[in-house]
């Protein structure tokens, strides 16, 4: 290899020069670590969560122009950039000079919660004015597409960047936006309950002052490179890493001599394929050839035939010249094309789009990625060179022979690909269906093309592709050579023989996979019929109600509206208390300039661990060899159980659970940097001796009786007895899954020896510094005065930092102690998902008496909670299911018994609602059930079975006034207009065959506070300075909730000085101790009250100086009391109530009071995909007073939406032998966008106050999640409007989350009864889609050649679509 080569690239303005760039060091790494710009995050480290979105811009040969736009900075190698100029978070605003208007309207708008994704989605948005200042709606949807968050659910950051938009489409006209009107746009809003509502507002931020967009503000792309870029176009470029060289040619020879020469080193562009491989999968490649630099692979040209694309052509490219070809070119010509864009429109998000190529997408052979087979279908050839020439190869399934193998010669490269024009007489279409609608690989996708003979209906050709339903594309050849001359109705009966699922099929879900062949099929078999219909060929009767089943569903930007009541007029304008003020930190977050912990600087000689996990589920650690490991460049050391001073425990309530332990984390590894310490780890040898039992099921650890202790049992009435006199009795169950955190920050700390007294600091993103700062104290055997946790802020939380990071943060602690130096622990994230649990999985066991009437008289309902291998917090977990269970029913009999069962999956922990919705969710699903079977619309079995009495009593006798409840649910169901809806809804149905709709409302009761009584207690320190300014301290944990705006409103109220003088730097167990975790919706009830102690206590001392001298200043008042030697500084402290529960007697006061609030959702679903889409919601809930209405919405929006990755996405994977599966973006999904109902409303409800919490206010943290379970309930009603089409009965089970693949398979029809191999009803060949189209009812329909005439039965009320 030549000398290595100068790599020149700048960063937001500033020029880079590397002598010696590694081609393994990707940009994120580079701006965190070596450019000290540590605005753009790590989320995921594999283009899946968009935290680490920057702008490239680079001079574009083929467009003549300078191009910008996003890439996600953890998959762009650096030595790829060489000429580029980067611009990151910091590189277009800052608070110090100037924010950009994104900024600025991100943070406003409340956008911004934690914080972590705000740079991310601030470069995405910015990109795309960089390309279009007067964006549209969909282009910010498409913008934001690849940006995960987990808190804000969409909406706002929607709301503050749709500013941008012309308000033409932007802005409702409801809302004074000017725009067009609502109801045009298919959104109708909330129906407004007009009477005494002149104090509601729906303003949330004023949009009076925001900064207009200056596009001169822009950093300009830097003259000198666009000299260098042309003369550098020539010179070829080299790379020499520690492992790895790049070879960069730039001219078509080079490459061929050096493919010839290196047949194995693989061609990289966008690094999408091999970069995951290489980052996350550990497979080494010492020589990769970058082709981006050669014009003949990034040339596009049109010609008669059609497009020719260069091999290493951006997704994005392709897009746009497909998107310019379908809008110029006649119809008939572009059918293919149209069919790729539908493709591209939703094949990964715009940041991975932009950066992966056509020729990579092809030739990476993985059956999960999408182009190849509507690539195959449309006809494209590939154009491959080598030293010995060129070829063309017609793309099809014969060029890939294996999983990730193709059938090119090894010294080949693909030059381009040529996507040929369609003809008069072709049909072409392409399917996916995925986990996520967006942003998601697909299960199965699959590329279909017929050629039909001119004027008649017989094929001339077929040909069908599939990905996904084996290891490589699969053509269903029979089904294409024997269709040919016959009527494409005869395919299905082929199909069925050709396409053979393996059961073992990578990823499982066989027989989905099977049903979306055919169903994919009969939607195009739907298409071309419709086609040949209007061209007069056909005579097959297309009933009306098929037509929707052809229209996929739309993905748009969420709308709607959100309200809250007003203060009063005579509330002071300076009170900043129940107004919609901004997160305290949000300019800082959108700017990048928050820190989290792994953004402080390197601490001088900072060593990194990595943990080495245990790969067994049950076993003993008979040896642990890291003589290998040791050896290592960069490695320090290894620290086991032997290294830990003081004890090898997690005392959690008398649970004592080893850190170092024979389950999760075995030794870690110390070394001089995160990737030594990372290979490191993989080399430690561990040896097990497996023991037996092993098991993971909550059905399997009730077989073999392995519980955890205590178990729980609350009764009211006499179940037993009420039970005989019920009318109706049913039987069943309902299981939940569980739920991974996915907080955007993974979790991590720095421990810093202070190397005098054995003082240490740690620098942690926990919830609970008190328990932290214990356990290491524990494990170090030193007292806790010498040891202070830091806790500037989270970049989310959840409930999966309070426990688990106490640990880590044990074993970082003690490889600090060890080594004596700073140590820094960053879970990647497929660790952080093996080893910090997730939510409980439950299931639900019940007996129900009931009446016809839908009064339930009865309900005895045994709950078992998936443990994991240790207690964790399970137990309390359960309480609150438990405790949960009656929701907002008074059911006068009523048992719940609650069991955690022990297995040996990692063990399962808190997360926002605590057991909450789990328990509800099982009682919600009793009414659904009962509604189904007494005929009745389960909203009036529940509002029948509602607690109404304003001294109404839980089934553990806490006395409540359900009041509230009933106001949210009474006015959420008239503002959802539900009975319009509903009966609109059954017309939708009774009209469409394959789409069905369903509408589901609930109402909640949720506990706020601690049950453990001791708990509920907060405080803080206030201390006021000379100059008047204010620093508030208190035990809440900031994780983008915004308890620290609420605090500072809270003093900004009782001390009369502005929120801008008043200012929280950290959470510290030094300033205030044995702080109460922030968790159980109750931060801001206890802190805010310590807040306002500590500040009254102020004003008490200041009230002298300032009766004395009124007309002074705040400022003045304080200088004056320190010369009057008058403290300013002040502690403040709440003893929240007595909660506590007997649970001997299964009585007490568990909750300090109760939030209410009620949700309806309506979707529709798919039934032969299985997708959905949440068409709206509306939800009003009960905050009491809001002290910052913008905050709450906020956390209803983010709650609500978390809740819809819970009952309707988000699905764990453990293999047969309990590995977790789901250990990345890749593979487990939260909600994006796309998930977000398309209208989304959400209300406080006016009028409520709560006498039990800091200004008449309520906690709401967690109950939104619950209400998603409402999305759960109408799919289901949908799905069972599916059923009955079949003639099957309304009750059949389905499973929480509610996903495609059960969605579909509950939908029993025709296609999976083929797919579960239960089809024996073989009609007369040829029958068989006309059959499908008349759905059974072929008994009516007269079948000749092919042409099917429907019968007056088989035409439902006159609905048959007719030419
Ligand atoms: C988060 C994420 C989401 C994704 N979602 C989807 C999705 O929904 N649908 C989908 O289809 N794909 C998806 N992908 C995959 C993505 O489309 C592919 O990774 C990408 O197209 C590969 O292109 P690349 O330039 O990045 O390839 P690279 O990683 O650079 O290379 C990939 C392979 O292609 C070979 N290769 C590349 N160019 C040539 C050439 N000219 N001649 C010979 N061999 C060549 C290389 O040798 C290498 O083996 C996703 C990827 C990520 C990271
Ligand atoms: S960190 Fe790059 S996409 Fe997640
Ligand atoms: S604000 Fe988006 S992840 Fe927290």
């Amino acid at each position: 290899m030549s000398s290595p080569s100068e790599l020149i690239f700048f960063v937001n303005g500033k020029k880079v020069v590397e002598k010696n760039a590694d081609p393994e060091e990707v940009l994120l790494s580079f701006l965190r670590r070596r450019a000290g710009l540590t605005g753009t995050k790590y989320g995921c480290g594999s283009g899946g969560c968009g935290a680490c979105t920057v702008m490239v811009s680079r001079y574009s040969h083929h467009q003549a122009r300078v191009v910008h736009y996003t890439v996600n900075a953890c998959l762009q190698q650096i030595v790829t950039l060489h000429c580029a100029a980067v611009v990151t978070v910091e590189g277009i605003g800052s608070t110090k000079t100037k924010l950009h208007p994104v900024q600025e309207r991100i943070a406003k708008a409340h956008g911004s919660q934690c914080g972590f994704c705000t740079p991310g989605m601030v470069m995405s948005m910015y990109t795309l004015l960089r390309n279009k200042p007067r964006p549209s709606m969909e282009d910010i949807r498409e913008a934001l597409g690849g940006n995960i968050c987990r808190c804000t659910g969409y909406r706002p950051i929607i709301d503050g960047f749709k500013t941008f938009c012309d308000s033409e489409t932007s802005a409702c006209c409801q809302s004074g936006g000017g725009g067009k009107c609502c109801m045009e746009n298919g959104i109708e809003g909330s129906k407004s309950l007009n009477s005494e509502e002149s104090d509601i507002s729906e303003e949330l931020f004023p949009m009076d002052d925001l900064l207009p967009l200056d596009p001169s503000q822009d950093l300009i792309f830097p003259p000198e490179l666009l000299i260098m870029e042309k003369k550098l176009s020539g010179e070829a470029l080299y790379f020499q890493g520690q492992r790895v060289n790049l070879v960069a040619p730039s001219e078509l020879s080079h490459l061929l001599e050096l493919k010839a020469e290196h047949p194995s080193a693989p061609l990289v562009v966008g690094n999408t394929t091999i970069g995951p491989e290489m980052l996350l999968k550990g497979v080494h490649h010492p020589l990769l050839v970058y082709v981006g630099r050669i014009p003949e692979l990034s040339a596009v040209t049109w010609g008669e035939n059609g497009v020719t694309v260069g091999a290493a052509c951006s997704l994005s490219t392709l897009k746009e010249e497909l998107e310019r070809a379908v809008s110029e070119m006649e119809e008939s010509r572009t059918r293919g094309y149209r069919a790729l864009l539908q493709t591209l429109q939703c094949l990964a998000a715009k940041q991975i789009r932009n950066m992966a190529t056509i020729g990579g997408n092809l030739l990476s052979a993985n059956p999960k990625y999408d182009l190849s087979s509507v690539s195959a279908a449309v006809g494209c050839t590939l154009h491959v060179a080598s030293k010995d020439g060129t070829r063309d190869i017609p793309f099809n399934e014969k060029l890939f022979t294996a999983f990730g193998k193709t059938a090119l010669r090894p010294n080949e490269v693909l030059l381009s690909i040529n996507i040929p024009c369609s003809k008069p007489w072709e049909f072409v279409a392409a399917y996916r269906q995925a986990q996520r609608r967006e942003f998601a690989f697909s299960i199965v996708n699959a590329g279909m093309k017929v050629v039909i003979r001119e004027g008649t209906d017989i094929v001339e050709s077929l040909n069908i592709y599939y990905g996904g339903v084996g290891p490589t594309l699969v053509r269903p050849g029979r089904t294409c050579q024997q269709l040919v001359g016959r009527l494409l109705t005869e395919a299905c009966h082929f199909l069925k023989e050709d396409v053979d699922v393996s059961p073992s099929i990578h990823g499982g879900k066989g027989e989905y996979r099977k049903s979306l062949v055919f169903s994919f099929f009969f939607k195009f078999y739907m298409q071309v019929v419709l086609e040949m219909g209007e061209r007069g060929v056909s005579d097959i009767d297309l009933p009306l109600e098929y037509l929707s089943a052809l229209k996929p569903f739309k993905n748009e930007a969420p709308q709607g509206q959100q309200s809250y009541q007003l203060v009063s007029e005579a509330q002071p304008s300076v009170d900043p208390v129940g107004r919609p003020s901004m997160h305290q930190s949000a300019f800082q977050q959108a700017t990048g300039e928050a820190k989290y912990y792994d953004d402080l600087p390197p601490v001088e000689g900072e060593l990194f661990i990595f943990m080495v996990t245990s790969t067994r589920a049950h076993a003993k650690i008979t040896n642990v060899d890291p003589s290998e490991a040791l050896e290592m460049p960069g490695v320090v050391t290894v620290v086991s159980a032997g290294d830990v001073p003081g004890a090898n425990v997690r005392l959690w309530f008398n649970n004592p659970e080893e850190l170092f332990a024979t389950e999760e984390i075995v030794c870690a590894v110390v070394a001089e940097s995160r990737e030594q310490a990372r290979r490191a780890a993989q080399k430690v040898q561990v040896t097990y001796q497996d023991l037996l039992p092993v098991f993971f099921t909550i059905e399997d650890a009730i077989k073999h009786e392995s519980y955890f202790e205590p178990k729980r049992k609350v009764e009211r009435g006499d179940v037993d007895e009420a039970l005989k006199t019920a009318e109706c009795i049913l039987e069943d169950e309902i299981y939940m899954g569980g739920q991974e955190h996915f907080y955007m920050e993974t979790q991590g700390l720095i421990a810093v020896p202070r190397g005098e007294n054995e003082e240490m600091d740690l620098f942690v993103s926990t919830q609970h510094g008190a328990f932290t700062q214990e356990l290491v104290g524990m494990a170090l055997g030193i007292e806790s005065n010498k040891i202070t946790c830091h806790v500037k802020r989270l970049g989310g939380g959840f409930g999966g930092k309070v426990m688990k990071i106490a640990s880590l943060s044990a074993i970082t602690a003690v490889a600090a102690h060890k080594t004596g130096k700073a140590v820094r622990c960053c879970l990647d994230r497929g660790d952080d998902m093996l080893i910090t649990g997730g939510r409980h999985p439950f299931l639900g066991k019940y007996k129900v008496g009931y009446n016809s009437d839908g009064t339930i008289v009865a309900a005895d309902i045994i709950y078992y909670s998936n443990g994991g291998c240790t207690l964790d917090e399970s137990s309390f977990i359960m309480d609150k299911a438990i405790l949960h269970m009656d929701n907002g029913y008074k059911i006068p009999n009523l048992r719940g018994r609650g069991v955690v069962c022990k297995t040996y999956l990692p063990s399962n922990t808190a997360f926002r609602g605590f057991g909450g919705p789990q328990g509800l969710m099982v009682i919600e699903s009793v009414l659904h059930e009962v509604a189904v079977r007494c005929g009745l619309p389960p909203e009036k079995v529940r509002d029948v079975n509602m607690y109404r009495e304003e001294l109404s009593y839980t089934h553990y006798k806490q006395p409540f006034c359900p009041t509230s409840m009933v106001r949210c649910w009474d006015e959420c169901l008239d503002r959802a207009d539900y009975e319009d809806r509903l009966r609109a809804i059954q017309l939708f149905n009774s009209s469409n065959r394959w789409k069905k709709r369903g509408i589901a409302a609930v109402p909640q009761k949720f506990g706020v506070g601690f049950s453990k009584g001791f708990y509920n207690q907060g405080a803080s320190l206030v201390n006021i300075f000379k100059d008047g300014s204010v620093l508030v301290t208190h035990g809440g944990t900031e994780m983008g909730q915004g308890i620290h705006t609420k605090a500072i409103q809270i003093a900004s109220r009782v001390l009369k000085v502005p929120m801008s003088s008043i200012f929280i730097k950290e959470t510290c167990t030094g300033n205030v101790p044995n702080a109460a975790p922030s968790a159980a919706s109750f931060g801001t009830d206890a802190v805010g009250m310590a807040v306002k102690d500590a500040c009254e206590k102020l004003m008490r001392r200041l009230k002298p100086l300032m009766e004395a001298n009124p007309k002074n200043t705040w400022k003045q008042w304080a200088s004056d009391a320190f010369f009057q030697k008058i403290s300013l500084s002040a502690t403040g402290f709440f003893m929240g109530p007595a909660t506590n529960v007997d649970w001997e007697k299964g009585e007490g006061q568990a909750y300090y009071y109760f939030t209410y609030g009620a949700c309806c959702s309506e979707v529709e679903i798919d039934c032969l995909t299985g997708d959905h889409k949440n068409i709206r919601t509306d939800i009003v809930m009960d905050v009491g007073k809001s002290i910052n209405p913008a905050l709450d919405i906020g956390q209803v929006e983010g709650g609500f939406v978390q809740g819809v990755g819970l009952y309707t996405i988000e699905e764990l994977q453990f293999s047969p032998d309990g590995v977790l599966m789901t250990r990345g973006p890749s593979q487990y999904k939260v909600p994006s966008l796309c998930d977000v109902p398309a209208e989304f409303n959400v209300h406080l409800l006016a009028n409520s106050e709560n006498p039990h919490a800091i200004y008449l206010s309520k906690g709401i943290g967690e109950p939104p999640v619950f209400f998603a379970s409402t999305l759960f309930f109408a799919i289901k009603a949908a799905i069972a409007e599916a059923r009955k089409e079949k003639g099957l009965g309304d009750t059949f089970p389905l499973s929480s989350p509610a996903t495609a693949e059960k969605i579909r398979m509950a939908c029993q029809d025709q296609f999976t009864e083929m797919a579960i191999g239960g089809y024996h009803h073989v009609r007369q060949e040829g029958a068989l889609l006309l059959s499908l189209i008349s759905d059974g009812r072929d008994g009516d329909s007269v079948v000749h050649s092919g042409v099917s005439v429907l019968g007056p039965q088989g035409d439902k009320s006159g609905l048959v679509y007719r030419r």
